[in-house]
């Protein structure tokens, strides 16, 4: 229920997702629902997540404002997912919020979706100042905040992590999403088979070894596949956020983004932290994976560090990157 505290709505439709999350100034999560785009086969086609964004978009609404225990007019501020992401599914979600602000006559933001992790990320877990993997189908960066800015230490120059997991799913003949099949079947593997570990000074590449495990698909096992896979991309990105924390001398490492609820991924970065001396933060698993819940709060941290925006300036941005930010709310 709301109780006097201003109260942000959040859209998150960049990718598989459309998620709808209301949440107040403490931080109270009055409503995290969201419905996700999945395949029995295939990945994702943009203009088929955009039909399902809209199919599904009324009944996610309700229901987040029925679990709130607010009415529309109650919102305060309207806040959705400006990019990065896909272009057909950002606009569903950019013009259902726009649409609501605009008719309630409410301030209405476009906010950074890597940013909207971080964010909520750090808050949950109680974090202060990490080092940020992002790990996720359409992103994989190590990012930490400097001056006013959270700036992009390294990152892939191709294909994000979760992207890599499930295009080899596909290779398998496993749904999309692949990559929680395949990261229990990392931990069934015996065999580390060689494949290519690249990384170019601070930044990943990812299709090469892509490439390369999927010509090995017919003679080598499933699960020793899936663990050489794993383990080689893992240890990339361990590499890379090793040599920042010792750039930048921070003393967090939190984990975020839907491949953040691997437990390969958590169980790597564990002891690399352990050995040295780094706290370790995982982002819980609701919030981790696309939510709407992230975009209301950064939503209200925009909103109340005084960010205005016109309409014209909520155009989505497919290519909205993380350091192009300026961070005008305290962190
Ligand atoms: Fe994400």
């Amino acid at each position: 229920m709301k109780g006097g505290k201003l109260v942000c709505l959040g859209i998150e439709s960049t990718a598989h997702t459309f998620g709808a999350g209301i949440v107040d100034e403490k931080c109270n999560i009055l409503a995290n629902e969201k419905h996700s785009y999945t395949t029995e086969s295939g990945g994702m086609i943009p203009r088929e997540i955009a039909d399902h964004h809209l199919q599904w978009a009324e009944s996610v609404l309700k229901n987040a404002l029925q679990k709130a225990g607010v009415g529309i007019k109650d919102i305060d501020v309207f806040a959705f997912a400006q990019g990065p992401g896909m272009g057909p599914a950002l606009k569903v979600g950019a013009v259902a919020t726009r649409t609501l602000a605009l008719l309630h006559n409410k301030p209405l933001l476009g906010v950074n979706h890597p940013v909207a992790h971080i964010e909520i990320g750090k808050k949950l877990c109680g974090s202060r100042d990490p080092l940020v993997v992002y790990a996720s189908g359409g992103n994989s960066q190590i990012i930490g905040y400097e001056s006013n800015c959270y700036r992009v230490f390294g990152e892939t120059l191709d294909i994000g992590i979760g992207n890599l997991f499930d295009s080899f799913g596909r290779e398998l003949g496993i749904g999309f999403p692949a990559g929680p099949k395949i990261d229990e079947m990392y931990f069934l593997g015996k065999t580390l088979i060689e494949l290519p570990y690249t990384v170019k000074g601070m930044d990943l590449v990812f299709s090469g070894l892509l490439t390369v495990a999927s010509k090995k698909a017919k003679s080598h096992s499933k699960e020793d596949l899936c663990y050489s896979l794993m383990h080689t991309s893992i240890a990339m990105l361990c590499e890379v956020t090793e040599r920042a924390l010792a750039h930048t001398g921070k003393k967090e490492v939190l984990l975020t983004g839907g491949v953040a609820c691997s437990k390969a991924l958590q169980k790597m970065f564990q002891e690399m932290c352990d050995a040295r001396g780094v706290k370790l933060f995982v982002t819980p698993p609701a919030v981790a994976i696309d939510n709407g819940l992230m975009i209301a709060w950064l939503g209200l941290l925009m909103h109340k560090s005084g960010v205005k925006m016109s309409v014209s300036e909520t155009r989505v941005n497919q290519k909205f990157r993380t350091d192009h930010v300026k961070v005008t709310w305290k962190v």
